[in-house]
């Protein structure tokens, strides 16, 4: 049918043509966002889950929201080789940027612009003169608030000027932080540590996450209060009925349909993540030559759409790997779908567990896998161990 037409969207941060299956999660931060305005003692949330099952998708709709009640809103990808402040200085310009307009005091801003800078000013990269960064902020740097050099002093006191600046005009501010388990630890610690601060003096300025699923553990060993800050929902694939809404709705709305078995074929393809309902979709989609959608043409499609997914969605991954820790995945891989014990791993390797450390640890830190408890281990990226077997050693 016409490729123009095609509804579906597979791609990272792609906003899917229907948001199918997390009324829940979107239930729970209206929920959030109705207690930071009035002042109540509210938790933030933080949104974990494997590759693919729509986190960036939601932290979006989320910053939409938030920025439907007015509120200033900015949103950081974090990186494992960079810190925070540049980039939270960043966003939250762009927050204040929204909410300025609205304020009937421009000194104030000027004020909280002056102490941003400073904050920016700050950042190690350019105190050694290897940063090409301006804030681009006219406002001359303020002294003494926000620029210790120490990031858990400077961001509270950043945090809670911002969200005094919020309080007069009756708004709340919130910062969206995208693939947090990559914030370098020092950085998690003072984040952390500002969110407590702020959560004890009640300003209406909150941090939203969205990361891998260890998440929770990177946090809270880091500040082992980290529980109490951030109420954390876990998101995976979608259940039947939601994966065929995402399928049917945005087909409707072309007058196209599905037969009750190409739904059936589909789901048993995607296995519901969201991905690869996209995915899968998409193709039959473009390969089915009029409504509905039959079984014969989800067959047809199937193989490449399979295709398509090994090259974008598993092959650009598995091409960051070296040929190590391509090893070590595929032993991974070998031993099976559930999160496998480490020194399993290494026994099947015929090596000490301690000589895989580095591989292990790359690949955690590549995101490609993932620590699911102590002395356990999984694929970040849902039917990657499938993936793995059909490709040659
Ligand atoms: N609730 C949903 N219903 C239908 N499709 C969805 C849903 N959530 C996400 N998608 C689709 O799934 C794909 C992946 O979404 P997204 O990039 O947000 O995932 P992610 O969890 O951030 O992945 P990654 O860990 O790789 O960053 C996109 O194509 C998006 O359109
Ligand atoms: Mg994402």
């Amino acid at each position: 049918m016409d490729p123009v037409r095609n509804p579906y969207a597979p791609g990272a941060g792609q906003r899917p043509p229907e948001l199918a299956g997390r009324d829940r999660e979107l239930q729970q931060f209206e929920v959030v966002l109705e207690r930071v305005a009035r002042g109540r003692p509210e938790r933030s949330m933080v949104i974990t889950g494997l590759r693919g099952v729509g986190k960036t998708v939601l932290l979006n709709t989320f910053k939409s929201m938030a920025i439907q009640r007015l509120w200033g809103t900015g949103k950081i990808e974090a990186r494992p080789d960079q810190s925070i402040r540049r980039p939270v200085a960043a966003a939250l310009h762009m927050a204040i940027r929204e909410l300025a307009p609205r304020h009937r005091a421009p000194e104030r801003i000027e004020e909280f612009l002056g102490v941003l800078k400073a904050f920016a000013m700050r950042d190690p990269a350019a105190a050694k003169g290897t940063s090409h960064w301006s804030p681009g902020i006219e406002v001359p740097a303020s002294r003494g608030r926000a620029d210790s050099g120490d990031l858990e002093i400077d961001l509270t006191e950043l945090f809670v000027d911002a969200s005094a600046v919020a309080t007069d005009l009756g708004v709340g501010i919130a910062l969206f932080i995208d693939e947090m388990q990559d914030v370098q630890a020092a950085d998690v610690s003072a984040l952390c540590a500002a969110c407590h601060e702020l959560s004890q003096s009640g300003g209406p300025l909150i941090v939203v996450g969205a990361g891998l699923p260890h998440l929770p553990s990177v946090l809270s060993a880091s500040k082992s209060y980290s529980e109490r800050l951030f109420r954390y929902a876990r998101i995976d694939k979608l259940d039947r009925e939601a994966a065929d809404l995402a399928l049917i709705l945005p087909a409707r709305e072309e007058e196209v349909e599905f037969t009750q078995e190409a739904l059936d074929a589909l789901y048993d393809a995607a296995d519901g993540y969201p991905y690869f309902v996209q995915a899968y979709g998409k193709v039959a989609w473009d390969l089915a030559p009029r409504t509905p959608i039959t079984l014969d043409d989800v067959k047809v499609s199937t193989p490449e759409a399979e295709e398509e997914l090994a090259v974008g969605f598993f092959g650009s991954r598995y091409e960051r790997a070296t040929p190590a820790e391509r090893d070590y995945m595929h032993a991974m891989a070998e031993i099976g779908d559930e999160p496998v014990p480490t020194a399993e791993v290494a026994e099947a390797l015929g090596r000490k567990p301690s000589s895989l450390s580095p591989a292990r640890d790359s690949l955690i830190k590549k995101g490609l896998i993932y620590s699911a408890e102590r002395g356990l281990i999984a694929f970040t990226v849902p039917h990657f161990g499938r993936f793995l077997r059909a490709q040659p050693v």
